[in-house]
């Protein structure tokens, strides 16, 4: 089986953040006590991603890669290419061609926050088991924000809007995604949309329509949060918050989910501790090798 490659999306103008945005992308905005792109980062760690292209503008690209270098300290490996206007999510695919290759590939968006128990085991299993192409669903107050799937009584993928005014569920599609390696070629076949980008949910469609769009619907015990306004992006900060300072446990520390997916060694996390040497983080780091031989 080839493994499955990994997209973090980190452009886009982010006009509802401005003036906060003006300067620097949204993905590198803290969330609580890490950058925000850290978050989807290790969910597709968590999936089993190790090999992740990072595309974002020309701006931030250089700004990315000083934050995330090339991977190797996590045991990873980062491309980056540069996008030089948003023509969409499905875009990705195509300025990522060469990247992806003959692989299949999960695509996150660089502001999606997933957190919960069920997160690793199902991005894991549907990442490895997928066939032609899954999306993850969440239920919403708010589904005309977002794309919206309906599904038939068995779960099965009936249709699927772009931010539709009128939903026909609760049911948003969340910034993770799963395809095969057909998905290049789908991606080049897209017309732009009305707004003149590729839509990811165009995209999707072309999968449902061939009878290959699976689904996998995240429950009410997981936590899906927005990061688009700064109430949203607040209320991230401050949900990170509350769960750290309750558990004693990080959310999305990649040096962490490294180690124990066992891509870095005990020797690694310590130097990787050690340049954090004094401050809390270096401290929750070097906390973690206590537990040698239970991770
Ligand atoms: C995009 C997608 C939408 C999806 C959302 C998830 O919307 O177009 O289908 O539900 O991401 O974050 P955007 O946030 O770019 O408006």
């Amino acid at each position: 089986m080839t493994e499955t490659k990994g997209i973090v999306l980190a452009g886009g103008h982010n006009t509802r953040l401005h003036p906060v945005t003006i300067g620097v992308c949204k993905q590198l905005l803290p969330v609580y006590d890490k950058p925000m792109v850290y978050y989807p980062l290790t969910t597709l760690m968590l999936g089993g991603v190790r090999d992740v292209l990072i595309v974002s503008t020309p701006r931030d690209t250089p700004l990315l890669r000083a934050l995330l270098g090339d991977g190797t300290q996590w045991g990873m490996s980062f491309s980056y290419v540069v996008q030089d206007e948003p023509r969409g999510l499905a875009d990705a695919f195509v300025v990522g061609k060469q990247f992806v290759g003959s692989s299949p590939v999960a695509l996150i968006l660089g502001d999606n926050i997933f957190f919960g128990n069920e997160l690793s085991r199902r991005a894991r299993g549907a990442i490895e088991a997928n066939q032609g192409a899954t999306v993850f669903t969440y239920p919403v107050k708010n589904p005309a924000q977002f794309g919206v799937l309906e599904v038939d009584a068995r779960g099965r993928a009936l249709r699927i809007e772009e931010k539709p005014a009128r939903p026909r569920s609760n049911m948003a599609v969340t910034g993770l995604y799963v395809y095969d390696n057909d998905v290049v070629g789908v991606a080049e076949s897209l017309q732009p949309s009305a707004r003149g980008e590729l839509e990811i949910t165009d995209l999707n469609r072309v999968y449902l329509r061939q009878g290959r769009l699976n689904v996998v619907q995240f429950g009410r015990g997981m936590a899906w949060l927005d990061t688009g306004t700064p109430e949203s992006l607040l209320e991230a900060s401050l949900f990170v918050q509350t769960i750290e300072n309750r558990q004693g446990l990080k959310v999305a520390c990649p040096e962490e989910v490294a180690w124990r997916m066992r891509w870095i060694s005990d020797d690694d996390l310590a130097r990787l501790a050690a340049s954090f040497a004094g401050r809390p983080y270096g401290e929750y780091l070097q906390g973690l090798l206590a537990e040698v031989g239970e991770r």
